[in-house]
């Protein structure tokens, strides 16, 4: 509800957004058109432009068409061009476009643009805000349907259009404007790309340089430029290697920026804290990416342990989202980070948010746990009907196996919970599912250790298979409880010791969007824990059964039997220790596993209970076949024994 709310907002606020963006446009930058009606013979374009911030004219003839006028900073040009076109045609478009900023002045006619005006550089104080002065109409040749910005001026034949400016500064108006859009580091770049200067240039809201790669660029390292009140040492630097120059082309520039004003990167739903400045850094028309060798970007900040390097997510440009994967991070000490990164775009230091690591395609992985953990509660239930209705339900192996069932039900259970409680935020309920869910899962490692150890039994037949039936309950229901209540009481007797609470897994592509559960913490005393008792009983688990599984195979080969049951017996044993350790290792970390695997882990152990139930079927299958084949044979007891065994591993 809450999230359908911000999206709605969002979208509002975007549509605001966009809608001042364009009434905005139109301040600065003047674009005028129309139709030029001219006769038949020798067309020019002639143009005599002066600086100032007075008018600029902007006639038709049946010969001509002149722009004249005092508007420009630096551009003082008068000429006249000859223009090539149809005999045939008595009328041609025509555009008039200026950028102030840039001192930019393009005519485009006959499909032809003509730079009247190049820049140099971004312009302090230029004329804009263009506005109409007087026109004079024309009888047969001149302008028809003259427009700007697309609304028409005036339908009839027009000999003259005369358009008057204010003089004001560009500079800070751009980073205005700029600061309103939300993609407005992305026009400051642009202009600075467009402005045609190699070297420094400075904008209230950025300070950039543009450099120009050469044939035989070998890389550089700089520093960037910075407005005057950062300090010298504060300011970072920029290593840009050899392979950013493309091959194709013979030169291309780069434009490196810096922003120390955090405005423009933090609106919308963001809240993520920057440390220090953001550089951006583009090259001309090119999108660069997968770079063999990075560019490194070295950040100086306050002391702050927890940091990583981030960068703009480009791909979604209505949103700020900085994304974690693509740059590598070096803390060089406590003050300088070092960031090396794959592609360019805009680059910063984020102080994070407790947790180091983050997992890619997260809501992927939710959704499939998720169905999986439902389809497992449901299997679970089937199961435990199954298993309390047949026959023998009150021996040892159908005990077990319904322990084991009960188990991964609350497992699945309270993890399901667990996402949900999360995002309740009260931190008692949140320490209590944790706790739960924590005992959840030793509950299920220990079913899973009497699952092995009871077979083995069976195959050795140390006790003749009676153990009675309290230790059952007490290790698999009952150890876990005591290990819970000791972590709950160190939590509650320890002064500042946090072990259950809410912990966030962070999505590599929005990390401002935390998953968050209730889990261990990932503090000391959690950790702690955590290799103590989860890591602990795992490697216990795991290591017995493998010893146990050693002992047994070395026992019944010798058994008539053996040949035909050993590859049903290896796989089903085999398959309950994977099961037990892929749960345990879920929990031991998120971060250095490979996507799929990652992937496999989750469908594998979010489907656990309905494997549970698929591998009871088949059992069941196989006993009632091999039953009716042994019917009446000599060694029908020695088999059913290790169809017993089957059953129970
Ligand atoms: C140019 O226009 C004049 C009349 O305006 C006409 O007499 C003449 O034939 C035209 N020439 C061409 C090449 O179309
Ligand atoms: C058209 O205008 C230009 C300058 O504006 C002028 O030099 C030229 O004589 C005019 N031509 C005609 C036919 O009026
Ligand atoms: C322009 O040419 C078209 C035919 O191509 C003609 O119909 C029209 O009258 C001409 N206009 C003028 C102003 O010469
Ligand atoms: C001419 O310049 C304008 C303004 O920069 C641009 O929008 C247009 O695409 C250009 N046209 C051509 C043919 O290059
Ligand atoms: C001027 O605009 C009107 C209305 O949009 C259109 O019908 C007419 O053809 C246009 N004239 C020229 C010369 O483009
Ligand atoms: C950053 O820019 C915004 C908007 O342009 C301005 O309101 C704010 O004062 C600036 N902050 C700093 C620290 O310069
Ligand atoms: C790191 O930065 C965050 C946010 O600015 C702050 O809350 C935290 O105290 C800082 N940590 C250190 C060790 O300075």
């Amino acid at each position: 509800m809450e999230q359908n709310l911000k999206s709605v907002r969002m979208w509002i606020i975007t549509c605001l957004l966009f809608i001042l963006g364009q009434a905005m446009e139109n301040d600065r930058d003047f674009k005028m058109c129309g139709t030029w009606r001219h006769g038949n013979a020798s067309r020019n374009l002639k143009y005599d432009l002066k600086t100032g911030c007075k008018e600029i004219e902007i006639s038709a003839n049946e010969s001509t068409l002149s722009i004249q006028g005092s508007i420009t900073a630096t551009c003082t040009r008068s000429s006249s061009i000859p223009l090539k076109s149809n005999p045939l045609q008595n009328q041609s478009d025509f555009c008039v476009f200026w950028e102030p900023l840039l001192d930019l002045l393009i005519v485009q006619v006959i499909g032809k643009n003509h730079t009247l005006c190049e820049s140099h550089g971004l312009q302090g104080t230029c004329c804009t805000d263009l506005s109409q002065g007087n026109h004079k109409t024309a009888a047969l040749y001149g302008i028809v349907n003259g427009s700007t910005h697309g609304d028409i001026i005036r339908y009839g034949v027009m000999e003259v259009y005369r358009f008057r400016g204010d003089s004001i500064n560009c500079k800070e108006k751009f980073c205005d404007e700029a600061s309103q859009k939300h993609s407005g580091a992305n026009m400051i770049e642009e202009a600075v790309m467009k402005s045609n200067k190699i070297g420094r240039v400075d904008l209230p809201c950025a300070q950039s340089r543009i450099i120009e790669m050469e044939e035989g660029f070998t890389g550089l390292r700089f520093t960037l430029p910075a407005p005057r009140i950062v300090a010298p040492n504060m300011i970072p630097s920029v290593y840009l290697p050899s392979c950013l120059k493309s091959q194709s082309r013979s030169t291309s520039k780069v434009v490196c920026t810096y922003y120390q004003n955090k405005t423009l990167f933090q609106r919308g739903s963001s809240d993520a804290d920057l440390l220090g400045g953001i550089v951006g850094l583009s090259v001309e028309n090119e999108i660069i990416k997968n770079l063999p060798e990075p560019v490194r970007i070295s950040f100086h900040h306050s002391p702050n342990h927890s940091r990583s390097c981030v960068s703009w997510d480009t791909r979604r440009d209505n949103e700020v989202t900085w994304r974690y994967d693509g740059c590598e991070t070096v803390k060089i000490h406590d003050t300088e980070t070092e960031c090396c990164c794959n592609h360019l775009t805009y680059f910063a230091i984020l102080v994070q948010v407790e947790q180091k690591t983050t997992v890619r395609h997260l809501q992927a992985l939710t959704f499939i746990t998720a169905v999986g953990c439902a389809m497992s509660l449901v299997s679970c239930l089937v199961l435990f009907y199954w298993l309390c209705k047949r026959r023998g339900k009150k021996t040892q192996i159908s005990l077990v196996h319904r322990g084991l069932v009960v188990a991964i039900f609350l497992l699945c259970l309270f993890f399901i919970l667990t996402g949900t409680l999360a995002n309740v935020g009260n931190e008692i309920v949140c320490k209590i599912t944790g706790s739960l869910l924590h005992y959840a899962l030793l509950s299920t490692l220990c079913w899973m250790a009497m699952e092995v150890f009871h077979t083995f039994l069976l195959i050795r037949k140390v006790f003749n298979s009676t153990l009675p039936t309290w230790i059952f309950y007490l290790v698999g229901f009952g150890l876990p409880v005591l290990l819970v209540s000791i972590l709950f009481l160190i939590e509650w007797l320890g002064v500042d010791v946090d072990i259950y609470g809410e912990r966030m897994i962070v999505p590599s592509d929005d990390v401002n969007n935390p998953y968050r559960m209730c889990w261990m913490l990932e503090n000391d005393n959690s950790l702690l824990a955590h290799y103590i008792i989860n890591v602990g009983l795992l490697a216990v688990v795991v290591s017995s059964g493998a010893v146990m599984l050693f002992l047994v195979v070395r026992e019944i080969r010798n058994r008539p039997d053996w040949k035909k049951i050993h590859v049903a017996f290896l796989s089903i044993w085999g398959l309950t220790c994977l099961f037990g350790t892929t749960w345990g290792l879920g929990f031991l970390d998120f971060g250095p596993m490979s996507e799929t695997i990652l992937f496999l882990f989750c469908i594998i152990n979010s489907l656990q209970g309905f494997f549970l139930m698929l591998r009871y079927y088949a059992l069941e299958g196989m006993k009632k076949k091999d039953r009716s084949i042994s019917d009446g044979s000599s060694s029908g007891s020695s088999k059913q024994h290790m169809l017993q065994t089957h059953e129970k591993s």
